[in-house]
């Protein structure tokens, strides 16, 4: 049990979830890529990072620099690769902490070149291919020629080529599939120059899950180290866990007599003589303000009533419920037998389960549990 009588919120990390998570995820024959990026999806990138490694994960996926560096600082060797776009400036530091990079674009492998030469050792380079999401990634007909580039000038070297999948979690197979046709035409101009990077790579969780023809070399995947569900028609198996439980406490309880204003704004009236609840989380630690919102206390479901406020919400219990100051309330996750899980708290929020652990704040302290 973790020792949380001093916190009013909290996130609850199982690091044994992780662990077997990532042993499922690397069964297969290809190198498993842990992506820990924006704080291991709220998770704790060093402690996640620590675990997946330890569970059979070879390589980490970041989005930025300073995320890289936390991995570094922390002790952690494995070989990490930034996804995103790396400004010049840092270029030479990233290059001499060995963090691989994304590139799509000449002048980013000119940069990184320079980098490479400015560090003394070569700039490990993966070339983002745009298949068809067109956000970042070069485009299929420029890859050859950046990939010669790579090869022919001092610098840097081509570890991997890469595309990112834009649809893989949605119930049509068609664009991953077209994707994938497009990745495939440039991986055939690469080897017909006599190019192959030691790591070709193009799935995430939904497509590691889906499709195996999809994995290369190499598979990245983020959602499913965690235990959270790709989408709505991609059902995670049993094999995998949800790691992270979100918990706060009451701190007060009392009757309030029939026709009351709860909250700021008076936007919740009691209807009859009603038992609320005060509980110690808000917008301040990422719990949205939004009207629905459910927690549970004692097993049960408990609507939040009035407007949730920087640090409190209220809620109804049933009127013959036992409660007390200090009891536990779950945000996320389970008690007795009910469950409120993130991809449920997404739909509250019309959000999706990414954005609801990357959102919970960091005024929240994550306590990783063996
Ligand atoms: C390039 C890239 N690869 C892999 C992932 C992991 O995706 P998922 O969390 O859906 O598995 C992401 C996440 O956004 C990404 O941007």
């Amino acid at each position: 049990m973790a020792q949380t009588e001093g916190y009013a919120t909290w996130a609850e990390i199982d690091l044994g979830a992780i662990r077997a998570n990532v042993r499922v995820l690397a069964r297969g024959e290809a190198v498993v890529m842990a992506v820990v990026k924006a704080n291991g999806y709220g998770h704790g990138a060093v402690a996640v990072a620590r675990v997946a490694l330890e569970a059979g994960a070879r390589w980490l996926g970041v989005a930025r620099w300073d995320e890289a560096l936390e991995l570094r600082r922390a002790g952690l060797p494995a070989p990490i690769l930034i996804l995103g776009d790396v400004p010049q400036a840092i270029l030479p530091e990233a290059v001499a902490a060995e963090v691989s990079l994304t590139v799509s674009s000449a002048e980013g492998v000119r940069a990184a070149q320079r980098a490479g030469r400015q560090a003394g050792r070569d700039a490990r380079l993966h070339l983002k291919i745009d298949t068809g999401m067109h956000r970042l990634g070069v485009r299929p007909e420029e890859a050859v020629s950046l990939a010669e580039r790579v090869e022919t000038e001092p610098g840097a070297r081509l570890e991997g080529v890469f595309s990112h999948l834009a649809c893989a979690d949605e119930a049509d197979p068609g664009p991953s599939l077209k994707q994938q046709a497009a990745f495939d035409d440039v991986l055939q101009a690469l080897s017909a120059r006599g190019l192959r990077p030691a790591y070709v790579h193009l799935a995430n969780s939904a497509a590691t899950l889906r499709w195996p023809g999809m994995h290369y070399d190499l598979v990245r995947p983020g959602l499913a180290v965690y235990g959270l569900q790709p989408s709505s028609s991609l059902p995670l198996g049993r094999d995998l866990t949800p790691a992270l439980a979100w918990k706060a406490r009451l701190s007060q309880v009392k009757r309030v007599a029939a026709g009351q204003g709860i909250g700021y704004g008076h936007t919740y009236r009691t209807r009859d003589e009603e038992l609320i609840g005060t509980v110690t989380v808000g917008y301040g630690d990422g719990f949205r303000r939004w009207p629905m919102n459910q927690v549970l206390l004692g097993g049960r479901r408990c609507p939040v009533v009035g407007r949730v406020s920087m640090d409190q919400i209220t809620i109804r219990l049933d009127p013959g419920q036992a409660a007390e100051p200090g009891d536990e309330v779950v945000l996320i996750g389970r008690q007795g037998e009910e469950r409120l899980s993130a991809e449920a708290l997404g739909l509250t929020w019309g959000t999706i389960n990414y954005e609801v652990t990357c959102g919970i704040g960091p005024r929240v302290p994550r306590l990783h549990l063996e």
